[in-house]
Protein backbone atom coordinates (compact mmCIF):
# COMPACT_ATOMS: atom_id res chain seq x y z
CA UNK A 1 0.00 0.00 0.00
CA UNK A 2 1.82 3.37 -0.94
CA UNK A 3 0.73 6.90 -0.56
CA UNK A 4 -2.06 6.99 -2.61
CA UNK A 5 -3.86 4.66 -0.10
CA UNK A 6 -2.01 5.43 3.12
CA UNK A 7 -3.52 8.63 4.89
CA UNK A 8 -0.41 10.59 5.68
CA UNK A 9 -1.93 13.30 7.98
CA UNK A 10 -2.96 10.30 10.22
CA UNK A 11 0.89 9.98 11.26
CA UNK A 12 0.82 11.80 14.78
CA UNK A 13 3.50 13.25 16.92
CA UNK A 14 7.09 14.03 15.97
CA UNK A 15 6.89 10.86 13.05
CA UNK A 16 4.41 13.23 11.62
CA UNK A 17 5.84 16.32 11.61
CA UNK A 18 9.00 15.32 10.16
CA UNK A 19 6.57 13.73 7.37
CA UNK A 20 4.97 16.80 6.76
CA UNK A 21 8.66 18.72 6.53
CA UNK A 22 9.56 16.24 3.81
CA UNK A 23 6.73 17.21 1.68
CA UNK A 24 6.78 15.42 -1.85
CA UNK A 25 9.68 14.26 -1.16
CA UNK A 26 8.45 11.57 1.43
CA UNK A 27 6.89 8.71 -0.10
CA UNK A 28 4.79 6.41 2.48
CA UNK A 29 4.41 2.75 2.14
CA UNK A 30 2.60 -0.43 4.76
CA UNK A 31 5.70 -1.75 6.58
CA UNK A 32 4.89 -5.16 4.17
CA UNK A 33 4.38 -4.12 1.07
CA UNK A 34 6.44 -4.27 -1.80
CA UNK A 35 8.81 -1.50 -0.80
CA UNK A 36 8.35 -1.71 3.41
CA UNK A 37 9.04 -5.27 3.36
CA UNK A 38 13.14 -4.85 3.38
CA UNK A 39 12.90 -2.39 5.49
CA UNK A 40 10.95 -4.74 7.88
CA UNK A 41 13.07 -7.98 7.31
CA UNK A 42 16.11 -5.52 7.46
CA UNK A 43 14.77 -4.27 11.14
CA UNK A 44 14.15 -7.74 12.37
CA UNK A 45 17.72 -9.12 11.36
CA UNK A 46 18.94 -8.58 14.41
CA UNK A 47 15.58 -8.95 16.91
CA UNK A 48 16.06 -12.40 18.93
CA UNK A 49 12.83 -11.29 20.63
CA UNK A 50 10.77 -14.20 21.96
CA UNK A 51 12.85 -16.46 20.12
CA UNK A 52 13.62 -18.25 22.76
CA UNK A 53 10.65 -18.84 24.90
CA UNK A 54 8.83 -19.91 22.16
CA UNK A 55 11.37 -22.56 21.00
CA UNK A 56 11.59 -23.73 24.85
CA UNK A 57 7.46 -24.32 24.46
CA UNK A 58 7.44 -25.79 21.15
CA UNK A 59 9.98 -28.60 22.31
CA UNK A 60 7.79 -29.83 24.56
CA UNK A 61 4.83 -30.48 21.86
CA UNK A 62 5.80 -33.15 19.27
CA UNK A 63 4.70 -32.35 15.30
CA UNK A 64 5.11 -30.40 12.48
CA UNK A 65 4.84 -26.51 13.39
CA UNK A 66 2.93 -23.96 11.72
CA UNK A 67 4.12 -20.21 11.72
CA UNK A 68 1.23 -17.96 11.11
CA UNK A 69 1.95 -13.95 9.84
CA UNK A 70 5.75 -15.70 9.29
CA UNK A 71 6.88 -12.61 7.19
CA UNK A 72 10.62 -13.03 6.13
CA UNK A 73 10.98 -15.66 8.56
CA UNK A 74 12.53 -14.38 11.86
CA UNK A 75 10.92 -17.05 13.68
CA UNK A 76 10.54 -19.72 10.88
CA UNK A 77 14.32 -20.17 10.69
CA UNK A 78 14.91 -20.96 14.25
CA UNK A 79 11.98 -23.26 14.11
CA UNK A 80 14.04 -25.01 11.32
CA UNK A 81 16.79 -24.83 12.55
CA UNK A 82 15.86 -26.58 15.68
CA UNK A 83 14.74 -29.92 13.63
CA UNK A 84 11.09 -29.24 12.99
CA UNK A 85 9.11 -29.08 9.50
CA UNK A 86 7.34 -26.07 9.51
CA UNK A 87 4.78 -24.31 7.37
CA UNK A 88 5.39 -21.03 6.97
CA UNK A 89 1.82 -19.11 6.36
CA UNK A 90 2.08 -15.21 5.29
CA UNK A 91 -0.31 -12.76 3.45
CA UNK A 92 2.36 -10.81 2.04
CA UNK A 93 3.50 -12.14 -1.51
CA UNK A 94 6.76 -9.31 -0.85
CA UNK A 95 7.48 -10.87 2.77
CA UNK A 96 6.94 -14.15 1.38
CA UNK A 97 9.35 -13.89 -1.23
CA UNK A 98 12.13 -12.26 1.17
CA UNK A 99 11.71 -15.90 3.16
CA UNK A 100 12.14 -17.83 -0.26
CA UNK A 101 15.52 -16.00 -1.01
CA UNK A 102 16.74 -16.86 2.71
CA UNK A 103 15.70 -20.64 2.38
CA UNK A 104 16.94 -20.36 -1.01
CA UNK A 105 20.42 -19.91 0.75
CA UNK A 106 20.28 -22.21 3.05
CA UNK A 107 21.35 -25.98 3.96
CA UNK A 108 18.91 -28.07 1.98
CA UNK A 109 18.31 -30.50 4.84
CA UNK A 110 16.43 -27.17 6.31
CA UNK A 111 14.76 -26.02 3.17
CA UNK A 112 13.44 -29.62 2.55
CA UNK A 113 11.51 -28.94 6.26
CA UNK A 114 9.87 -25.82 4.97
CA UNK A 115 6.50 -25.36 3.18
CA UNK A 116 5.41 -21.83 2.15
CA UNK A 117 1.66 -20.47 1.73
CA UNK A 118 0.34 -17.46 1.03
CA UNK A 119 -2.87 -17.11 2.91
CA UNK A 120 -4.86 -15.28 5.40
CA UNK A 121 -4.14 -16.13 9.12
CA UNK A 122 -8.33 -15.38 9.46
CA UNK A 123 -9.22 -17.41 6.82
CA UNK A 124 -6.95 -20.51 6.14
CA UNK A 125 -7.59 -24.29 5.02
CA UNK A 126 -4.03 -26.50 5.09
CA UNK A 127 -6.43 -29.85 5.29
CA UNK A 128 -3.44 -30.96 7.78
CA UNK A 129 -3.08 -30.82 11.71
CA UNK A 130 -0.10 -29.27 13.58
CA UNK A 131 1.35 -29.87 16.73
CA UNK A 132 1.96 -26.33 17.73
CA UNK A 133 0.78 -23.50 15.51
CA UNK A 134 2.77 -20.02 16.27
CA UNK A 135 1.75 -16.54 15.92
CA UNK A 136 4.85 -14.72 17.56
CA UNK A 137 5.66 -10.93 17.32
CA UNK A 138 2.43 -9.54 18.55
CA UNK A 139 0.90 -10.15 15.42
CA UNK A 140 -2.65 -11.53 16.25
CA UNK A 141 -2.62 -7.07 16.59
CA UNK A 142 -2.63 -6.90 13.07
CA UNK A 143 -6.51 -8.21 12.81
CA UNK A 144 -9.81 -6.39 13.84
CA UNK A 145 -12.35 -8.54 16.49
CA UNK A 146 -14.37 -10.36 13.24
CA UNK A 147 -10.62 -11.44 12.13
CA UNK A 148 -9.33 -12.62 15.38
CA UNK A 149 -12.42 -14.61 15.45
CA UNK A 150 -11.71 -16.63 12.24
CA UNK A 151 -8.05 -16.50 13.38
CA UNK A 152 -8.93 -18.58 16.45
CA UNK A 153 -11.51 -21.14 14.19
CA UNK A 154 -8.75 -21.83 11.91
CA UNK A 155 -6.35 -22.54 14.75
CA UNK A 156 -8.64 -24.65 16.24
CA UNK A 157 -9.71 -26.72 13.39
CA UNK A 158 -5.47 -27.16 12.60
CA UNK A 159 -4.26 -28.24 15.38
CA UNK A 160 -3.82 -31.84 16.66
CA UNK A 161 -4.73 -33.93 19.45
CA UNK A 162 -2.48 -32.58 22.75
CA UNK A 163 -1.38 -29.48 20.24
CA UNK A 164 -0.82 -25.75 21.82
CA UNK A 165 -1.23 -22.42 20.16
CA UNK A 166 1.24 -19.87 21.37
CA UNK A 167 0.57 -16.23 20.58
CA UNK A 168 1.84 -12.97 21.79
CA UNK A 169 1.01 -9.67 22.76
CA UNK A 170 2.18 -6.75 24.12
CA UNK A 171 1.30 -5.60 27.37
CA UNK A 172 1.42 -1.94 27.34
CA UNK A 173 -0.27 -1.45 30.79
CA UNK A 174 2.09 -3.52 32.64
CA UNK A 175 5.43 -2.12 31.18
CA UNK A 176 4.08 1.13 30.08
CA UNK A 177 5.78 4.51 30.67
CA UNK A 178 3.50 7.61 30.37
CA UNK A 179 5.35 8.97 27.45
CA UNK A 180 2.98 9.17 24.11
CA UNK A 181 5.82 9.55 21.72
CA UNK A 182 9.03 7.00 21.65
CA UNK A 183 11.94 7.39 19.46
CA UNK A 184 15.13 4.80 18.72
CA UNK A 185 17.58 4.84 16.37
CA UNK A 186 19.92 1.73 15.51
CA UNK A 187 22.06 0.48 12.68
CA UNK A 188 20.76 -2.63 10.90
CA UNK A 189 22.50 -5.68 9.67
CA UNK A 190 22.73 -4.05 6.47
CA UNK A 191 24.65 -1.19 7.94
CA UNK A 192 21.64 1.30 6.88
CA UNK A 193 20.21 3.33 10.05
CA UNK A 194 16.96 4.17 10.66
CA UNK A 195 14.59 6.01 13.15
CA UNK A 196 11.95 4.29 14.26
CA UNK A 197 8.86 5.79 16.01
CA UNK A 198 6.27 4.39 18.40
CA UNK A 199 3.34 6.78 19.12
CA UNK A 200 0.84 5.24 21.80
CA UNK A 201 -1.87 7.35 23.96
CA UNK A 202 -2.53 5.44 27.43
CA UNK A 203 -5.92 4.20 26.25
CA UNK A 204 -5.89 4.38 22.64
CA UNK A 205 -7.02 1.32 20.41
CA UNK A 206 -3.98 1.42 18.33
CA UNK A 207 -0.29 2.18 18.26
CA UNK A 208 1.50 4.08 15.20
CA UNK A 209 5.05 2.24 14.12
CA UNK A 210 6.88 4.75 11.56
CA UNK A 211 10.24 4.03 10.55
CA UNK A 212 12.33 6.66 8.89
CA UNK A 213 15.92 6.23 7.23
CA UNK A 214 18.48 7.93 9.89
CA UNK A 215 20.10 9.85 7.28
CA UNK A 216 17.85 11.91 5.21
CA UNK A 217 19.40 12.66 1.62
CA UNK A 218 18.85 14.48 -1.33
CA UNK A 219 15.47 13.01 -3.56
CA UNK A 220 12.93 10.48 -2.30
CA UNK A 221 12.44 9.59 0.89
CA UNK A 222 11.15 5.62 1.87
CA UNK A 223 8.84 6.44 4.53
CA UNK A 224 7.48 2.97 6.17
CA UNK A 225 4.39 2.79 8.62
CA UNK A 226 2.18 0.06 10.47
CA UNK A 227 -0.92 0.72 12.98
CA UNK A 228 -1.06 -1.97 15.32
CA UNK A 229 -3.63 -2.79 17.55
CA UNK A 230 -3.18 -2.59 21.45
CA UNK A 231 -4.74 -6.00 22.42
CA UNK A 232 -4.10 -6.92 26.17
CA UNK A 233 -3.49 -10.30 27.40
CA UNK A 234 -6.97 -10.69 29.46
CA UNK A 235 -8.36 -9.50 26.49
CA UNK A 236 -7.49 -12.54 24.06
CA UNK A 237 -7.17 -14.82 27.12
CA UNK A 238 -11.06 -14.20 27.14
CA UNK A 239 -11.66 -14.84 23.22
CA UNK A 240 -9.29 -18.02 23.38
CA UNK A 241 -11.81 -19.15 25.95
CA UNK A 242 -14.83 -18.39 23.76
CA UNK A 243 -13.36 -20.15 21.22
CA UNK A 244 -12.68 -23.24 22.54
CA UNK A 245 -9.51 -22.76 24.07
CA UNK A 246 -7.86 -23.09 27.68
CA UNK A 247 -5.03 -21.36 28.33
CA UNK A 248 -2.27 -23.02 29.67
CA UNK A 249 0.33 -20.41 30.92
CA UNK A 250 1.15 -16.37 30.07
CA UNK A 251 4.59 -15.22 30.92
CA UNK A 252 5.80 -11.74 30.66
CA UNK A 253 8.41 -11.67 28.42
CA UNK A 254 12.08 -9.72 28.79
CA UNK A 255 11.85 -5.95 28.00
CA UNK A 256 12.22 -5.20 24.70
CA UNK A 257 13.72 -1.61 25.64
CA UNK A 258 10.85 0.68 24.21
CA UNK A 259 8.48 1.10 27.15
CA UNK A 260 6.99 -1.92 27.35
CA UNK A 261 6.75 -6.32 27.57
CA UNK A 262 5.67 -8.90 25.46
CA UNK A 263 3.45 -11.33 26.84
CA UNK A 264 3.66 -15.07 25.64
CA UNK A 265 0.27 -17.13 25.93
CA UNK A 266 0.49 -20.79 25.69
CA UNK A 267 -3.28 -22.48 24.89
CA UNK A 268 -4.75 -25.92 23.71
CA UNK A 269 -8.28 -26.98 22.68
CA UNK A 270 -10.88 -27.61 24.73
CA UNK A 271 -13.78 -28.58 22.93
C1 LIG B 1 5.16 -8.05 12.77
S1 LIG B 1 5.35 -8.96 11.27
C2 LIG B 1 5.92 -10.50 11.92
C3 LIG B 1 6.71 -11.29 10.93
C4 LIG B 1 7.53 -12.44 11.53
N1 LIG B 1 6.71 -13.40 12.27
C5 LIG B 1 8.60 -11.89 12.44
O1 LIG B 1 8.65 -12.28 13.61
O2 LIG B 1 9.40 -11.06 11.97
C6 LIG B 1 3.67 -9.26 10.87
C7 LIG B 1 3.49 -10.06 9.57
O3 LIG B 1 2.10 -10.38 9.46
C8 LIG B 1 1.74 -10.35 8.10
N2 LIG B 1 0.29 -10.27 8.03
C9 LIG B 1 -0.50 -9.18 8.22
N3 LIG B 1 -1.80 -9.53 8.14
C10 LIG B 1 -1.81 -10.87 7.89
C11 LIG B 1 -2.87 -11.81 7.68
N4 LIG B 1 -4.14 -11.44 7.72
N5 LIG B 1 -2.53 -13.10 7.42
C12 LIG B 1 -1.24 -13.49 7.36
N6 LIG B 1 -0.20 -12.63 7.55
C13 LIG B 1 -0.49 -11.34 7.80
C14 LIG B 1 2.50 -9.15 7.58
O4 LIG B 1 2.60 -9.16 6.17
C15 LIG B 1 3.84 -9.32 8.31
O5 LIG B 1 4.74 -10.09 7.54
Amino acid sequence: MTDTTLNRHLIPGRAGMLLAELGDRAVCCDLYDKAGAPVYHDLAGQDTHEVRELLTLVRAVPGPVLDLAAGSGRLTMPLLASGRHVTALELSGSMLKLLDARLAGAPEALRNRCTTVQADMSHFALGRKFGVIVLGTTSVSLLDAPGRKGLYHSVHAHLAPGGRFLLSTVDLAAGGKALAETEVEFTADSGRRYRMFEYWVPGAEARTVTVFPAVIGDGQVDVCTTSIRVLSADQLEEELRQSGFAVCSRSLLPDIGMRHHSVLIEAQVTA
